[in-house]
């Protein structure tokens, strides 16, 4: 594998050998020098072309405690501001010698463009609505630490279905790795024949919620939407906010789940995002474990 620009790039053997490895790595993270010389002499960078906080200190910190030497790109503050081109701009980077690039934009595509014509390896950091597939496998690494399996296990995943690349890759994963997924949102939110993604649809939260082990709350893509998709926000928290008693309707030792970052009131009450269900920060901490995987993946093995 050269590039990780979707889900579908790994098969369900491919993820679990991402998980495996993020295993060796977490202990890494946890040692009092979180450093191994895996990545010694490659150059990763990150092409950021949309805001973000988890992802880029995330994957800035794996290249690092792999050992690798990292490059940062901020487009605000870039040539991209005097007219030069995405793919003017990403070959000038790669001119000076980089071994992977992490991207981030919010056209849908963009990286897969971006491994078409460049030698580096291309990893999606997240392209618009369509997929954000390392957020997707630290969501799996985190399942499996605290689910031990993925079959059976019966999810819901709610809120902005339609606008949401994390949405689509966890639905893509977890569907390849037999879990049974709920999706739940209102329709105006919701991918036209969602079903054939192999998950059962809801429009009603509390239906959605009964008897589920796992909650994946997500937050409203507004700068997605282009167009209002819902009366107001406090219509949609009224609808679809997860509630102290909402999270009853689930099983007693239910987890919540949010890639972040959260509106709390939105689409989840701060009670119960700082909940002893939430797993929210456990997702933040084996993200590193999980990229410093994929990093190893894709530009170790060369
Ligand atoms: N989950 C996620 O992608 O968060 P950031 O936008 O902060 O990177």
């Amino acid at each position: 594998m050269k590039h990780l620009l979707g889900i579908d790039d790994l098969g369900a053997d491919g993820i679990g050998e991402v998980l495996r490895l993020a295993d060796s790595f977490l202990e890494v993270t946890r040692r009092d020098i979180p450093k191994v010389p895996a990545l010694r002499g490659k150059t990763v960078v990150s092409l950021f072309f949309e805001d973000s906080t988890r992802t880029r200190l995330s994957f800035e910190t794996a290249a690092k405690r792999l050992s690798a030497d990292t490059m940062t790109f901020s487009a605000g503050s870039s040539s991209l501001r005097k007219g030069e081109s995405l793919l003017d701009t990403v070959r000038t980077v790669e001119a000076m010698g980089i071994d992977a690039i992490v991207v981030r934009h919010p056209a849908a595509g963009a990286p897969n463009i971006l491994a078409r014509l460049l030698r580096a390896s291309v990893i999606n950091a997240g392209d618009g609505g369509h997929e954000h597939p390392t957020q997707a496998l630290l969501d799996l690494y985190t399942l499996q630490e605290k689910k031990r399996a993925f079959k059976g296990l019966r999810l819901a995943i709610v809120g902005d279905i339609a606008h949401s690349r994390v949405a689509r890759s966890n639905i893509y994963a977890l569907v390849k790795m037999g879990a049974e997924v709920r999706v739940a949102g209102p329709p105006t939110m919701m991918p036209q024949e969602i079903e054939r993604l192999g998950v059962t649809l809801f429009h009603n939260l509390d239906e959605a919620l009964r008897g589920v082990d796992v909650i994946m709350m997500l937050r409203l893509q507004l700068e997605r939407q282009g167009i209002a998709l819902f009366p107001s926000i406090r219509e949609y928290s009224r609808l679809y906010c997860l509630t102290p008693e909402r999270m009853k309707l689930a099983t007693p030792d239910v987890l919540v789940m949010h890639p972040g970052p959260i509106n709390r009131g939105v689409e989840i009450a701060p009670e119960v995002a700082d909940s002893v269900s939430s797993v929210i920060l456990d997702q933040v901490t084996n993200g590193v474990a999980v990229r410093m995987a994929v990093l190893y993946l894709l530009s170790g093995a060369k």
